[in-house]
């Protein structure tokens, strides 16, 4: 694992975007999974600047988000259908038949639904590269706490502090979701590398437990302490609660020097 800690939001999203355009660079065919929320727009800003001038081609490229609102149709303002087309896929040249977003219009057949999801990451080779946030309670996906760590894309019920983050965004109680489609843990780990981005003093806890704490379906990020490719871009708000981040500056530029491929 290795944990990079940086000034501010904007040097997060600046290094994640450096490290997603190197790996697009090396694997024009990569398979990326993608996140939505506040974090990765940052990230996604960056990526949409780089293809703009021309230094960065997604034509080859495959994505699958990780998760959806159960019961908003695509159009909703709110669904992550739209999050993505605003903020990424409509200003980059991803091909449409190439992004997969777990569908939140499904009304039956869930299981079969959710086991089609997994089918087509199979079938795209596994995803390559997998960008996370983490929630307040250590959610990754909307794998809310005690998730089984070994779970796979499935329907989730939205915790309350998971429903109350996002309430503010609906006009009303009964318009906020109440679950959700997500990839599960064990999927997202299935991945072959993953940057996990972080910013501000409320991911700080969870980012602490999801590093130093053991591995537990109480926090569902610390699973990732099981993956061999995960890196933390957090910013210094985020790392606040960590209690070695001298010993992961020393891991940094140990690996900056023997093992740099790591960071590119
Ligand atoms: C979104 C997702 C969630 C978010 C998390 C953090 O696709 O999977 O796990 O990454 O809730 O959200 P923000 O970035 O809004 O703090």
């Amino acid at each position: 694992m290795l944990v990079v800690m940086k000034n501010d939001y904007q040097d997060v999203s600046r290094e994640a975007a450096r490290m997603v355009a190197a790996a697009v660079r090396s694997n024009p065919e990569i398979v990326l999974g993608l996140a939505t929320g506040n974090t990765p727009l940052g990230l996604y800003n960056e990526l949409i600047a780089l293809y703009r001038t021309g230094s960065l081609d997604f034509s080859n490229t495959t994505s699958f988000n990780l998760d959806e609102y159960l019961g908003l149709p695509h159009s909703h303002p709110q669904s992550y259908h739209t999050f993505m087309d605003q903020n990424f896929f409509s200003h980059v040249n991803l091909p449409r038949q190439n992004i997969h977003i777990p569908d939140g219009t499904v009304t039956r057949d869930y299981e079969a639904y959710c086991a089609g999801y997994e089918a087509s990451i199979k079938a795209a080779g596994g995803i390559d590269l997998q960008i996370l946030g983490i929630g307040r309670n250590g959610h990754i996906g909307f794998n809310e706490p005690t998730s089984s760590l070994a779970s796979r894309t499935r329907l989730k019920a939205l915790s309350r502090e998971t429903i109350e983050d996002a309430r503010h965004l609906f006009a009303s109680d009964s318009e906020m979701p109440n679950c959700a489609i997500t990839m599960g843990i064990g999927t997202i780990l299935d991945s072959r590398r993953i940057l996990l981005l972080a910013s501000g003093r409320s991911k700080a806890a969870a980012v602490a437990k999801a590093i130093e704490g053991p591995i537990t379906s109480s926090v569902s990020a610390s699973a990732l302490q099981m993956h061999p490719d995960v890196t933390f871009i957090i910013d210094e708000e985020a790392a606040y609660s960590l209690t070695q981040r001298d010993y992961y500056r020393h891991v940094l530029e140990m690996t900056k020097i023997f093992t740099p491929e790591r960071l590119s």
